[in-house]
């Protein structure tokens, strides 16, 4: 008994939710760490679709969930979240950690504006505040779910923090900060909030000896604060390492490390992506794979699977086992391809370059494959096409690490589970 932890291994939306939600039926308590509602996993059971963006996708086998110290939680989002919930019938057994910091609307306002300031060499964030929230946490000016729930707490924090955001928002020229609604508002999330708070790092060291916990990563390697594309990145730790910082978990007790990617690549916003597809197969991908956000409903830039930049993620992640989702979206080409390398100034690398300049020069040297039909569905490997399980084969040999679960649809049960 001891963690596993789930990350994603590309740009975000590798498949995590429906992942985690499969596993979940194994585990007693599933966590986030670290992100906040920029995320979107979905999970469709018997074709009804969920949408979460806080509370733990193992919320939906009716396990415990925990928001993590490490996750930045908008109240008013997660107050909507339990309350969809409820109405299709589920009460989640959900603890929030005291010590999670708050997302107020002027991180919201902060991260529009700051976007918009950087016009086109923007992020393209998903403006839910996560970046200032973030730095406010990092700079000491952050509030924690365990102020919003103690009014003396809120108001000193209050006293302490608005005049300094005051001045950002006079130099930006927005108005003046309404300390009482402010205070009000939420004051009354944390009153609905309050049966929900708790210490979660001693919670979480309580049960990990003794019951099975799953950590929900959200978003991916390469969007990680330190790992990924940086600036281009998000502004938490999505690698499995980030469970310690994010959980108050012991890397001791950490006994597997399981990566999702999907069969080809996405990313939403900007940043550079060498395998981007600009043209057919981009919107081949993008239309089959139904590449539209979860949390923006933006339309994800789409290219062939890069295992270079997986290689990478699974080496910072440390991952055991790999889960390879949407194989089902292949379905119907021709030609299949993979990036093992790339042409950088006349030299071929297998590195993820650290330095974006680099990045963006890099052309991706492709090794093509005979495609498949009809992988979509398929509960058992042995009714997978022959290519696929070629292709499948082809990666886990290249990355020397196993494929254990292969996805071909979006349904819980469109899973396929390989014996190791
Ligand atoms: P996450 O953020 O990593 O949880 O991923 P998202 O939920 O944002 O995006 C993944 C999308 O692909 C969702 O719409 C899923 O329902 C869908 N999906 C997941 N696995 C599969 C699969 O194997 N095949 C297909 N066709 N869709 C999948
Ligand atoms: P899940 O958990 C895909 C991207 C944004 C933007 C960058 C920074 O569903 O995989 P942020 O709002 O975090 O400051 O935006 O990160 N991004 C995601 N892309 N999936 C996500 O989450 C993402 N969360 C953030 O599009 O490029
Ligand atoms: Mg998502």
């Amino acid at each position: 008994m001891a963690g596993v932890v789930i990350t994603g291994l590309q740009w975000g939306d590798e498949g995590k939710g429906k992942i985690t939600d499969y596993l979940s039926n194994y585990f007693d308590c599933i966590v986030r760490y670290q992100g906040g509602d920029n995320a979107g996993h979905t999970v469709v059971i018997k074709n009804k679709k969920y949408k979460l963006h806080l509370v733990p996708s193992g919320v939906l086998q009716n396990k415990k969930v925990v928001i993590g110290n490490g996750v930045v939680v908008n109240p008013s989002v997660l107050l909507d979240e339990i309350k969809m919930l409820s109405e299709n019938g589920i009460n989640p057994d959900l603890m929030v950690s005291d010590r999670a910091h708050v997302i107020m609307e002027y991180h919201r306002i902060l991260d529009g504006i700051e976007e918009e300031m950087l016009g086109k060499k923007k992020i393209g964030t998903t403006k839910r505040g996560i970046g200032p929230c973030y730095t406010d946490k990092v700079s000491r000016y952050g509030i924690r779910i365990g102020d919003i729930i103690d009014e003396e707490n809120l108001r000193e924090k209050l006293d302490r923090i608005i005049p300094v955001k005051q001045k950002i928002f006079d130099a930006y020229g927005i108005g003046k900060i309404n300390v009482e609604k402010i205070f009000e508002e939420y004051i009354s999330y944390g009153e609905k909030l309050r049966k929900y708070v708790g210490d979660t790092i001693y919670y979480l060291n309580s049960i990990i000896d003794e019951k099975e916990v799953l950590f929900e990563g959200a978003q991916g390697i390469l969007l990680d604060i330190d790992y990924g594309t940086y600036p281009y990145t998000t502004s938490s730790n999505p690698v499995s390492g980030g469970v310690c910082t994010g959980a108050g978990i012991s890397p001791k007790k950490i006994k597997k490390s399981i990566g999702i990617a999907k069969a080809y690549t996405t990313r939403v916003g900007m940043g550079a992506m060498p395998t981007e597809e600009k043209g057919k197969i981009g919107d081949f991908l993008a239309e089959k794979g139904n590449e539209y956000g979860t949390t923006t409903g933006r339309k994800r830039r789409c290219g062939w699977l890069d295992l270079v930049a997986l290689k990478y993620s699974c080496m910072v992640s440390g991952i055991d086992e790999v889960a390879l989702t949407k194989v089902d979206v292949l379905d119907g080409l021709k030609e299949v391809k993979v990036c093992t390398g790339y042409e950088v100034d006349g030299e071929i690398i297998d590195r993820f370059p650290s330095s974006l300049k680099t990045l963006e020069k890099c052309k991706p040297v492709y090794e093509s494959m005979e495609g498949w039909d009809r992988a979509r569905g398929k509960k058992r490997y042995e009714e997978l096409p022959l290519n696929a399980r070629k292709y499948v084969d082809y990666i886990s040999d290249w990355l020397k690490i196993p494929v254990t679960i292969i996805s071909t649809g979006m349904e819980r049960n469109e899973t396929i589970i390989l014996e190791t």
